[in-house]
């Protein structure tokens, strides 16, 4: 436990060192470092995006001919010229014709960090952070290309299975990934999802 506390410290040092707005921001870098995902030019969702840690990686990632769409309840505030931002619940039809018709065309990459605000009820805390990466999923059936990759938070615990089998139908390559700035007394699990082929048939 103090090693995980010194490690999110480090994190956060480190984060705050290189102008990033989270210590998230080394999550997504150190997956990028080992799949390589987004690319220069790419057009990227990230849900449960505030404060943008990883809106500012995903940025530099995909440069000036790329675009990186943000969804959050709360507000982004970047100046990054390729980073738009929706301030919105994932769940409202809304939000996924803003992300549309800022997109531009279907994304390359979804990304989600969506986590429910903790009401410290584990099995709550639980269900609801997995109904967020169901709706992330559903999201993607219309707004991820084919061939599509995501990269998505997934808490540990009771219905973790069903999410996983859901994911293993929608893409073709599923790799569970526990990044270095994540706790490791946190049930949070990150997977890289390739190859998006649309199916969320049971
Ligand atoms: C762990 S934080 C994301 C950190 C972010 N990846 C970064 O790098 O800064 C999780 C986010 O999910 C957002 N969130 C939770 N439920 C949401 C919902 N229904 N719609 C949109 N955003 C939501 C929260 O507001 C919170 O900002």
């Amino acid at each position: 436990m103090r090693l995980d506390q010194a490690r999110k410290d480090l994190y956060r040092r480190l984060a705050k060192e290189q102008g990033y707005k989270s210590r998230a921001a080394f999550k997504l870098i150190e997956a990028n470092e080992k799949y390589g995902f987004i690319r220069q030019g790419d057009r990227v969702l990230d849900l449960g995006s505030a404060p943008g840690g990883w809106l500012q990686v995903a940025s530099k990632l995909v440069g000036p001919e790329g675009r990186v769409v943000g969804v959050d309840l709360q507000a982004v505030h970047l100046k990054d010229k390729n980073v738009s931002s929706i301030v919105g619940d994932v769940n409202s039809p809304e939000v996924l014709e803003k992300a549309l018709g800022l997109l531009g065309r279907r994304a390359d990459v979804v990304l989600s960090d969506l986590a429910p605000s903790v009401s410290g009820v584990w099995e709550l805390d639980n269900s609801r952070q997995a109904d967020l990466t169901l709706r992330a999923l559903e999201l993607s059936a219309s707004l991820l290309k084919g061939g599509g990759c995501a990269f998505l938070k997934l808490f540990e615990g009771e219905r973790s299975p069903e999410v996983r089998a859901a994911l293993k139908r929608s893409f073709k390559i599923v790799r569970p990934v526990k990044p270095a700035a994540s706790r490791s007394a946190s049930s949070e699990l990150y997977y890289y999802c390739e190859g998006w082929h649309g199916d969320l048939r049971p």
